[in-house]
């Protein structure tokens, strides 16, 4: 898929912390806490690269996509956009660059105003960012329509959102951020409300406009079967930090982080090849405000050593994928 090592994005240690609302003994003591919602994380995308962010709720993962095209402000970090640090910029400057990054959020319930047309709401974006003369607006809202899959297109103008199917309603949402010509997009679970027949046909039209357009595409899902569907890359998020990173195949076959190793012997992923062994984890994923010394998932690792319990893991090349792990 990726054929063009052209960046799009570098993310360099990119932060977000949000202050929590502190209980009366906290509020007293005048001590500050916060959720380490996205806790350092650092990698690139590529021209017509897939990448998939992976990870539990509350893992940081819409976090990181909102933070990425600077509808939320980072605390720290670099959002180095074709060579240029956005992570800075007022938002007057971010709006010239929204045509090249677009996003489609997950719920096509929510996402569409119900009281426009599907005109308006495909063609919003090119008034919005003024991006051709009035004549065209027609034209393009058609072939954007065309491209997402909803034929007649001259029909679906005059619609409203919830004359259309959850499906078709994602096909709009996809259409409306398609409209200007990014390069890259972030589909933040995009086919997880749907039924599963209808997210195949989402999964298989974001990867046939990728391909279509050579688009960069920031990926988010909990789902490893969805990811490895259309990624090229996957990045594991635990607790706003980045547990595992590599070429989605290679992790999937053999994950070396024993959260990865667990979320994968837990799905159903068909790989006749693959030996797994079920491994169980105890707890649900905590929320990142009292973080362990050591390693954020030691208290609820099966392997976890002395080691894990006093010293934060790197994230370190381990037979050809990135794990922050102790172990070898
Ligand atoms: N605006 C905010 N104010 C305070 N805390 C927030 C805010 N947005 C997110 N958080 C917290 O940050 C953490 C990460 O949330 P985020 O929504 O990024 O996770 P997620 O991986 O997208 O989860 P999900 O799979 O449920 O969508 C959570 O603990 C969440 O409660
Ligand atoms: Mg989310």
């Amino acid at each position: 898929m990726s054929s063009d090592s052209e960046l799009i994005f570098e993310i360099k240690d990119l932060i977000k912390w949000f202050p929590v609302r502190t209980g009366l003994f906290s509020s007293f003591s005048g001590k500050k806490e916060f959720v380490r919602a996205v806790d350092n994380i650092s990698f690139n995308i590529k021209k017509g690269e897939v990448v998939c962010l992976v990870g539990e709720s509350g893992s940081g993962k819409t976090t990181a996509a909102r933070l990425i095209i600077r509808l939320e402000d980072a605390t720290g970090g670099q959002i180095i956009f074709k060579g240029n640090d956005i992570a800075g910029l007022k938002q007057s400057a971010i709006r010239k660059l929204r045509r090249n990054m677009q996003i489609v959020f997950q719920n096509p319930y929510e996402s569409l105003d119900p009281r426009m047309t599907i005109f308006e709401i495909v063609s919003e974006p090119l008034h919005l960012m003024k991006i051709c003369p009035g004549k065209e607006v027609a034209p393009r809202v058609i072939k954007a329509l065309e491209d997402v899959g909803l034929y007649p297109a001259e029909e679906f103008n005059h619609r409203y959102p919830h004359e259309l199917s959850g499906g078709q309603r994602q096909r709009v949402s996809i259409a409306r951020a398609l409209i200007v010509g990014p390069e890259f997009i972030i589909a933040d679970e995009p086919a997880s409300m749907l039924d599963a027949n209808t997210r195949i046909e989402i999964l298989n039209l974001l990867q046939d406009l990728q391909a279509r357009y050579n688009m960069g595409i920031l990926f988010i899902t909990h789902d490893l079967a969805q990811a490895r569907y259309l990624g090229d890359t996957l990045i594991l998020l635990y607790l706003g930090k980045i547990i595992e990173k590599g070429e989605i195949n290679l992790v999937i076959k053999s994950p070396h982080h024993p959260y990865t190793k667990a979320l994968i012997s837990n799905v159903p992923i068909p790989d006749p090849d693959a030996k797994r062994t079920r491994i169980d984890i105890e707890g649900e994923i905590p929320t990142a405000i009292h973080l362990p010394p050591g390693c954020r998932f030691s208290p609820r690792c099966p392997f976890a050593f002395e080691k894990c319990l006093d010293e934060e893991p790197e994230l370190l090349m381990k037979h050809g994928r990135l794990s922050a792990c102790w172990l070898d």
